[in-house]
């Protein structure tokens, strides 16, 4: 097991309906030192990548990816979600359904801070059914700019995101995939790398 799938054993709790509770470390109380670690590994798995931008998305992602950003040195973006778009014409939108929330928000991202200049490294906490990826990715390909790459912490294997996005033709680089979760045992499953 690597540093982050010990953790998810440590203090992860799995709960009914396929759920992973990571809220002591990753998505509530956050431990920035894991996360520093985080973005170390995922500094190693995209050496050599032109990055010039990371983009991710509110409100979980921000976090791991502002202190990822330290071993990158670029600036981090963060899509908006927003249920009403009123500023047309100066933003990329796509549309993103949760199925975990059963609704769909908008996600937003201003053209001055996405061009096609920019190489994009793509950051979030969960990867389930990849559509908050897919907006992501979406408003790059909008934008014009390059996806270098996808850093992901949690991906459940499990679901059908993590397929769709390596059959696009991303590097996605998922620190723990979940392969299978026992809610009456409380274990976790992760995919041997
Ligand atoms: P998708 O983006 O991959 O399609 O995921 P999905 O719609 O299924 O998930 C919606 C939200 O639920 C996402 O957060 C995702 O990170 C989170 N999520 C999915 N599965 C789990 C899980 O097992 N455990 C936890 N803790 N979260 C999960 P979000 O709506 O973007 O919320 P946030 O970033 O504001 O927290």
């Amino acid at each position: 097991m690597n540093f982050l799938e010990e953790r998810i054993a440590k203090d992860g709790i799995v709960k009914e309906g396929n759920v992973l509770k990571v809220d002591s470390f990753l998505n509530h109380q956050m431990d920035t030192e894991l996360f520093n670690a985080m973005g170390e590994e995922w500094k190693k798995r995209f050496e050599g990548k032109n990055i010039t931008k990371i983009l991710t998305i509110e409100a979980s992602g921000i976090g791991i990816a502002c202190v990822a950003t330290q071993k990158f040195q670029v600036p981090v973006v963060f899509a908006n979600k927003s249920k009403s778009i009123n500023i047309e014409g100066e933003v990329y939108t796509a549309e993103v359904e949760s199925f975990t929330h059963k609704n769909k928000n908008q996600v937003i991202v201003s053209k001055k801070f996405l061009g096609e200049e920019d190489h994009v490294l793509l950051i979030d906490d969960f990867l389930a059914n990849g559509c908050a990826l897919q907006g992501l990715i979406q408003i790059c390909n909008a934008a014009g700019a390059t996806v270098e790459g996808i850093g992901i912490a949690i991906e459940k294997g499990f679901q059908k995101g993590g397929t769709t996005i390596r059959n696009l033709g991303y590097q996605l680089e998922s620190l723990a995939i979940v392969e299978s979760m026992n809610a009456e045992t409380g274990e976790v499953f992760f995919r041997e790398n």
